[in-house]
C-alpha cells in the first residue's frame, strides 16, 4: 500500500484478469469508488489488466486508465504493485489464478461460483486461507439494497417461522439457437452449465436469507444441443448465422432441485439459461407463518411484501428502493431512484477494497462459495443418481489433512 497524495489515504493496488463483462463491470465499479463512497478507507489504483484478445487490453489502458495491460496473466499476479487479483475469466481458469495469487501473498476476488467443479471451489478456498490472503466471491446480488432489507425482515421475524421457498433464476441468454458456442457451454472451459452459471446465484441467495440446505434431490438436461462456433471473443450475447459450422454444447441448460433446509423448511429451484420468455428472472417467493416476501431481478428496486397482522384483509404491498435501505443512498437520493446491476458491483468492490484495507475477511467469500458448490455436489450426486441426497458440506476444517 502506498499513500495517497491528496487524502493521506493509503492506495490499493488492483490487478484483473479476464477483461470482458465483468472484467469490466469491476473496472468500472473500482474506478467509481471514491465518487460513490466517500467514507471510504482507502483508494484503488487500477495497475493492470490481463487478456488474451488485444483490443481488449488497449481499451484497458485507454478507456479506463489501466496503467499497463498484457496477454499473461502471470504478469498480474506477480506485479509488485499488485495487491488486490480480480479474476474473471472463464471459470475453468479460476483455480489456477488462484494459487498462483494467492501464493504471491495478493488477496483475490474471484467471479462465482470460483472454478468450474465443487473440487477446484474446495481447492481455491484451502489456497486462499493457507495463504493467509483475504478472500471474496462475486455474489452480487446479496448487496440489492432491497434483498438486505428482506433479509432484515427475515431476521427480525417479522413474517414469523419460515415454511417454504421459491428460488429461480430463468434467463434468455442461451434462448436462441443461433447464440454462440461460447465458452459458457463448454464442460471444458465453464465447468457444469446453468448449475455452475446462475443456479449458484439463486441458491446463495437463498442459503443467505433462510440458512444452509441440508438435503436435496435434482435433475439436469439440455435442450440446445448445437450452436454456430464463435470467432475470437464472441460471448453468449452474440450470434452466429443460419449454416456457420456448429459445435456440442457439452453441459446443462436447465437445472431443477427440491430440497429441504435446515431449519425445517422446503424448497424448490428451477434455473434455465434457454428459456423463452423470463430475460434475467433471477427471483425469489419465501413464505412463512406471518407473511411473505417476494423479489425479483426484473424489477430490482422492488420488493413485494405481505404481512397477515392476524388479518386476511391484506394484500402485497410494493416498496421501491430508496435511501433509507443499505447502500441505496450512496448512488441517488430520495426514493424510487433507481440503481442498477453495475451499482451492485461497485457496492460489492467497495465491500471488498474495506475488508482488505481493515486487514478481515469479506462475506460472501471462499468459504460461502464453497457452500453452494457443497449443494451443487449433493445435486449432481441426486442427478446421478435418481434419489434424494444429504449435503455433506466440503469445508475443510482448519487442521485438517490435505
Ligand atoms: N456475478 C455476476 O453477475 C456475473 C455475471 C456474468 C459473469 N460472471 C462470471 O464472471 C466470469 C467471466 O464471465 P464474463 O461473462 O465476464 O465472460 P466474458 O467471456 O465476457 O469475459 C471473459 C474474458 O476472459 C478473457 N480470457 C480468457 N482466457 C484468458 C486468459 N488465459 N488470460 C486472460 N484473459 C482471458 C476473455 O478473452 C474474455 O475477455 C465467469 O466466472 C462468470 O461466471 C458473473
Amino acid at each position: 500500500m502506498t499513500a495517497s497524495p491528496t487524502h493521506a489515504r493509503p492506495v490499493i493496488g488492483i490487478g484483473v484478469i479476464g477483461f470482458g463483462w465483468m472484467g469490466q463491470a469491476h473496472s468500472r465499479g473500482f474506478r467509481r469508488i471514491p465518487s460513490f463512497f466517500q467514507q471510504r478507507p482507502a483508494d484503488p489504483r487500477l495497475v493492470i489488466c490481463s487478456d488474451t484478445i488485444a483490443e481488449r487490453r488497449a481499451e484497458a489502458v485507454d478507456g479506463f486508465g489501466f496503467e499497463s495491460a498484457t496477454g499473461d496473466w502471470h504478469d498480474v499476479v506477480d506485479h509488485p504493485d499488485v495487491q488486490i487479483v480480480i479474476i474473471t475469466t472463464p471459470n475453468m481458469l479460476h483455480l489456477q489464478i488462484v494459487q498462483a495469487a494467492a501464493a504471491n501473498g495478493k488477496h483475490v476476488f474471484c467471479e462465482k461460483p470460483v472454478g468450474g467443479t465443487p473440487a477446484q471451489t474446495v481447492a481455491a478456498e484451502l489456497a486462499a486461507r493457507q495463504a493467509g490472503v483475504i478472500s471474496g466471491v462475486g455474489y452480487n446480488y446479496r448487496w440489492v439494497p432491497l434483498v438486505q432489507h428482506a433479509k432484515a425482515i427475515i431476521d427480525a421475524g417479522r413474517i414469523g417461522t419460515i415454511t417454504n421457498y421459491r428460488g429461480r433464476f430463468l434467463s434468455n441468454y442461451g434462448s436462441d439457437p443461433l447464440g454462440l458456442l461460447s465458452w459458457r457451454f463448454l464442460v471444458d472451459q465453464a465447468g457444469y452449465g446453468v448449475s455452475t452459471d446462475i443456479l449458484s446465484h439463486s441458491m446463495d441467495l437463498a442459503m443467505f436469507l433462510n440458512g444452509p440446505i441440508s438435503s436435496v434431490t435434482g435433475l439436469g438436461t439440455t435442450f440446445i444441443t448445437e450452436r454456430p462456433l464463435p470467432s475470437v471473443g464472441g460471448t453468449h450475447y452474440d450470434r452466429g448465422k443460419p449454416g456457420d459450422p456448429t459445435g456440442t454444447v457439452t453441459n446443462e441448460d436447465w437445472f431443477g432441485a427440491i430440497t429441504k433446509f435446515a431449519n425445517g423448511s422446503v424448497g424448490t429451484f428451477e434455473a434455465c439459461r434457454s428459456m423463452v420468455g423470463p430475460e434475467s428472472q433471477n427471483a425469489f417467493e419465501i413464505f412463512g407463518t406471518e407473511g411473505s416476501i417476494t423479489w425479483n431481478f426484473e424489477k430490482m428496486n422492488e420488493l413485494q411484501v405481505y404481512f397477515a397482522n392476524g388479518t386476511k384483509e391484506t394484500g402485497y404491498t410494493t416498496v421501491f428502493g430508496g435511501d433509507r435501505f443499505p447502500f441505496h443512498g450512496n448512488f441517488v437520493p430520495g426514493n424510487a431512484n433507481s440503481i442498477g446491476f453495475e451499482d451492485l458491483i461497485t457496492i460489492e468492490d467497495s465491500e471488498f477494497l474495506r475488508a482488505v484495507a481493515e486487514r478481515r475477511a469479506y462475506n460472501p467469500g471462499f468459504e460461502e462459495a464453497v457452500d453452494f458448490v457443497s449443494v451443487q455436489d449433493a445435486l449432481l450426486r441426486s442427478w446421478e443418481s435418481g434419489r434424494w441426497v444429504d449435503v455433506i458440506s466440503l469445508r475443510v476444517p482448519a487442521g485438517a489433512p490435505t
